[in-house]
């Protein structure tokens, strides 16, 4: 797109979550507003992995905290587990997203410094309080104590500790274990590796795989780097201004994906751009490297400005999402099938 419609969802397929039309736009003053989110549709079926992937200032946050009701959008519509999270308020929110549950990019800010790591893991509980059926009659202290086992920390050495006390890699591992004390069914994960040491981003990577597999949860992984995006997603969903260019299968992606947009981020993987990307980045067609301001976003194709492929019926009309194959659908006036 970056343009509309709805040619990936797939209707009937008992999604555990379904966003359609999420708009966020933010009121900046003078009657200038933000558009950050213009549209969003995505289904997410159980087991599931979506990638959702996009250069910094995309929406991608923006779309992640909207599904969240954090806050709410400015409009649309997000149903978790059958039920519609829009519109609820107060303790119904709280309840209704319980086991819908997000992990933000930087851990160390997104834990309380004052409490300790005991308290934070049991935090979120207070959504509803603690009751031992849910865990299989084991007492509150036992089960915080078998997730932190379960993210990979010693209970007995970070019991006390407070969230100055740990390395970044920790903290991640206690938001992951606050997360789990809810029994998500749905994680939504926010660039959980980006502000970690890179020997360290590998092995929350597999943390988070290994939780997954082992709790039946369903991911949202949001991220800019394709490769840590491909590799954890069963598809790949790529947000341009806010828009959707493309959503694809994560195998083969880099053979797959033909939105221009798409095929500039693989080209910035080293070893993994073709001879057509590299010509379309150097060559005669190569436009601006900047995101045009969401202040104002460009008419019809939002991706026009920076597109090789760029004629005036991209400005003139906005691309609708088209299906190329199953599970490849594609927002651009020019692209055909890979
Ligand atoms: N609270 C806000 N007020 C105004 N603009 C915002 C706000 N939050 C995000 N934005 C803007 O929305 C756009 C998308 O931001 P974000 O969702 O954080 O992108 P990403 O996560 O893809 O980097 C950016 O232009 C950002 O500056
Ligand atoms: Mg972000």
């Amino acid at each position: 797109m970056a343009g509309s419609g709805k040619a990936h969802l797939r209707p009937g397929r008992d999604a555990v979550l379904e966003v359609e039309d999420l708009v966020v736009e933010f009121p900046v003053g003078r009657g200038q507003v933000v558009h950050a989110v213009s549209g969003l549709d995505l289904d997410l079926l159980p087991g599931e992995t979506l990638g959702i992937l996009g250069e910094s200032g995309c929406g991608k946050s923006t779309a992640g905290r909207a599904i969240m009701q954090l806050p709410a959008p400015t409009s649309g519509s997000v149903r978790f587990d059958g039920a519609e999270l829009t519109g609820l308020g107060g303790g119904a929110l709280r309840r209704g997203r319980a086991r819908l549950q997000m992990i933000m990019q930087d851990p160390i800010s997104s834990l309380n410094p004052r409490r300790k790591v005991k308290d934070l893991v049991a935090e979120g509980l207070s959504v509803w309080g603690f009751d031992p059926a849910d865990h299989e009659g084991k007492n509150k202290e036992t089960v915080v104590r078998e997730l932190l086992a379960a993210v990979g920390l010693e209970p007995d050495v970070v019991w006390d500790r407070r969230p100055h006390e740990l390395s970044g890699g920790q903290c991640q591992r206690v938001c992951i274990a606050r997360a789990l004390m809810l029994r998500p069914r749905v994680l939504i994960c926010d660039e959980p590796v980006s502000s970690l040491d890179v020997s360290v981003q590998a092995q929350i990577l597999n943390l988070l795989e290994e939780t997954k597999e082992r709790f039946g949860l369903s991911m949202v992984f949001i991220a800019h780097d394709v490769s840590v995006v491909k590799n954890i997603s069963d598809r790949v969903m790529v947000l341009y201004l806010g828009k959707v260019c493309e959503v694809l299968p994560s195998e083969g992606m880099h053979l797959q994906a033909v939105h221009p947009y798409t095929r500039m981020l693989l080209a910035s993987i080293p070893g993994e751009e073709t001879e057509a990307d590299a010509e379309a980045s150097s060559g005669p067609g190569a436009r601006a490297a900047e995101l045009p301001s969401p202040l104002n976003p460009p008419s019809g194709c939002r991706f026009r400005t920076r597109c090789p492929l760029a004629t005036d019926l991209c400005a003139a009309e906005e691309p609708v999402l088209r299906e190329l194959a199953s599970g490849h659908a594609v927002a651009c006036h020019h692209v055909e099938s890979p």
